[in-house]
C-alpha cells in the first residue's frame, strides 16, 4: 500500500467541513475589511525564498523543497506566502495602481520540511493578508485586528497577542551590537545552532527553539531599548491604535520572529486550550522586502494563521450549528433501465434549478434505496417506474411527513418549491436554501 507522505493529511468528512466553514467566515470577514483575494503559485524559483525569507531563517536552512526541474531550474515549493505575493506585486506592478493601500489575502497550501509532531506539519494550509504602500501605524492595527477578529469569531477566546519592535536598520545595528556584547562569553553554553547564529545573524539566537527557556536568553538586553526616536514613535503609536480598537496585548521585548524579512512592528499570537499554547498567527512589517526583490521602496505589513492549528481548537460543538450537514432535497429514483434517461434529465433539472439532488445509480432495489436516500439525508424520494413513464407522471414521497404523491411532471417543480419553502423558508423567487425571507 502507498501511504500518504510524512507530515501530510487528507482533509475529508467532518474536517473538511469544519475548513470550508473556516473558508466562508475568512471570506465574509475579508469582504468587510476589503481586502482582494490573491493566488500565486505553489513553486517559484528558489531565489525568491533565499532572498525573501533569508539565508539566515531555519526555514530557508533546513526547511524547503528543492527541486530541479527538468529545464535544470532550481525551484522550491512555497514555504510562506509573504515573498510570492510581494514576487507578484512587483511583477503584476500592483504599485502603478491608484488605489493604495493594496491590501491581499490568501489562503493557501505552504511546505516546510520540519520534524512532523502536533501543529507542526510537512504541508499546511495559511490564511494570510498582505499591505502595501503605507508605513501608518494604524495599519498595524489593523492588520493585528484581523486575526483577533477571526478567532473571536471562532469563539476562540483564550488567546494573547504579543507584541514587539525590531525598529529600522539603526535600531537593529546598536541591538545587534549590545547582543554582541553580552552573548560574547556565554555563547558557548547555548547550542550549536546559536553558535552558527552567532556569526550569521545573532538575533535569531533569541528565537531558538531548543534554547529559549535558558537565563542567558532570559536576561539577554531588550530591542525595545534600543529603538530610534522614529521606531520608538511609529511602536508607541502602534500600540495606542490596538488600545482603540480594545485589542489586549503584552509587549515581548525577546520576539524576533523566524524569518529575516522584519522591520518595526512584529507580533504573535499564542492560544492555549487545556493547558496546552501554540502560537496560531505570526506577522510584522517588512518596509525593505519590495526593494530586496528589485520592486520600488514600498512599506509593508502582514500575518499568517495556521490553518491546522485553528482547526485543531475550534470548538466544533458550538459551531455545530453553523456548519452545514449533510442534507439533500431529493433523491431520484429509475425503477426500470428504460426510466433512466428521464430521471437523469429530472435530476440535473432539479440541479440546474438550485435544488440538491442525487440519483440512483446502481439500479438498486426500492428497499435498498430508501436506505439509501435515509443515509444521506434526503427529504423526498422521486421514484420514476414503468407505468410512471407510460403515463406521465412520478412518485414523490416526503420522507420526514409520508406523505406520498402522485404528480405529472409539470407539476414536480412547483410542488417541491412549496413544500422546500414551508420547511426552510425558501426565498420564492430564488429558491436559495440560505436564502431568508426578510420580515
Ligand atoms: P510564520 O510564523 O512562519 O509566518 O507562520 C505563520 C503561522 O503558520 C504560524 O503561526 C503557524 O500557525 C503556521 N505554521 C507555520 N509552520 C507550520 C507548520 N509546519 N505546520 C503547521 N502550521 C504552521 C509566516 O509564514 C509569515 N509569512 C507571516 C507573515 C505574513 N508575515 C508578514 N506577512
Amino acid at each position: 500500500m502507498i501511504n500518504k507522505p510524512k507530515g501530510t493529511y487528507d482533509l475529508y468528512g467532518k474536517d473538511a467541513k469544519v475548513f470550508l466553514y473556516l473558508e466562508d467566515v475568512i471570506k465574509t470577514l475579508m469582504d468587510s475589511y476589503n481586502y482582494e483575494y490573491i493566488k500565486t503559485p505553489v513553486f517559484e524559483q528558489s531565489n525568491l525564498f533565499h532572498r525573501g525569507v533569508g539565508p539566515s531563517s531555519d526555514i530557508i536552512r533546513k526547511e524547503t523543497y528543492d527541486f530541479i526541474d527538468r529545464g535544470d531550474r532550481n525551484m522550491t515549493l512555497r514555504p510562506e506566502g509573504t515573498a510570492s505575493i510581494v514576487r507578484s506585486y512587483i511583477e503584476n506592478k500592483f504599485y502603478a495602481n491608484n488605489i493604495s493601500p493594496q491590501k491581499f489575502w490568501y489562503i493557501d497550501k505552504m511546505y516546510r520540511y520540519e520534524r512532523p509532531q502536533k501543529g507542526r506539519l510537512r504541508e499546511f494550509f495559511q490564511f494570510g493578508c498582505e499591505a502595501f504602500d503605507s508605513d501608518s501605524p494604524m495599519l498595524d492595527a489593523e492588520i493585528i485586528s484581523i486575526p483577533v477578529s477571526l478567532l473571536e469569531r471562532l469563539g476562540i477566546t483564550n488567546i494573547k497577542v504579543r507584541i514587539n519592535s525590531l525598529g529600522d536598520e539603526q535600531t537593529r545595528k546598536s541591538y545587534k551590537e549590545a547582543l554582541v556584547n553580552y552573548l560574547n562569553e556565554k555563547i558557548d553554553d547555548l547550542c550549536s545552532d546559536c553558535k552558527d547564529r552567532f556569526t550569521k545573524n545573532p538575533l535569531r539566537i533569541l528565537d531558538c527553539k531548543i534554547d529559549k527557556d535558558s537565563p542567558i536568553i532570559k536576561n539577554a538586553p531588550k530591542i525595545t531599548d534600543y529603538l530610534t526616536d522614529s521606531s520608538k514613535e511609529h511602536f508607541d503609536e502602534v500600540l495606542e491604535y490596538l488600545n482603540d480598537l480594545e485589542i489586549n496585548y503584552e509587549v515581548d521585548p525577546y520576539i524576533i520572529r523566524g524569518l529575516d524579512y522584519y522591520t518595526d512592528t512584529v507580533f504573535e499570537i499564542e492560544a492555549t486550550i487545556n493547558d496546552e499554547s501554540m502560537i496560531i498567527c505570526g506577522g510584522g512589517r517588512y518596509d525593505k522586502l519590495v526593494e530586496d526583490l528589485e520592486g520600488p521602496q514600498t512599506k509593508a505589513i502582514g500575518f499568517a494563521v495556521g490553518i491546522e492549528r485553528i482547526m485543531s481548537i475550534i470548538d466544533t460543538l458550538k459551531l455545530d450549528e453553523d456548519i452545514p450537514k449533510n442534507e439533500l432535497d431529493t433523491f431520484v429514483v429509475p425503477l426500470t433501465k428504460q426510466a433512466n434517461h428521464f430521471a437523469l434529465s429530472l435530476n440535473q433539472a432539479l440541479r440546474l434549478v438550485g435544488l440538491s439532488s442525487e440519483l440512483d445509480y446502481k439500479q438498486r432495489s426500492i428497499k435498498s434505496c430508501f436506505k439509501q436516500a435515509e443515509l444521506l439525508n434526503a427529504k423526498f424520494i422521486i421514484l420514476i417506474g414503468e407505468d410512471e413513464i407510460k403515463n406521465d407522471y412520478v412518485t414523490i414521497k416526503n420522507l420526514s411527513t409520508k406523505e406520498e404523491k402522485q404528480l405529472k411532471n409539470h407539476e414536480i417543480l412547483e410542488y417541491l418549491f412549496e413544500q422546500l419553502d414551508s420547511d426552510e423558508e425558501h426565498c420564492c423567487s430564488c429558491h436559495n436554501k440560505d436564502h431568508k425571507h426578510e420580515n
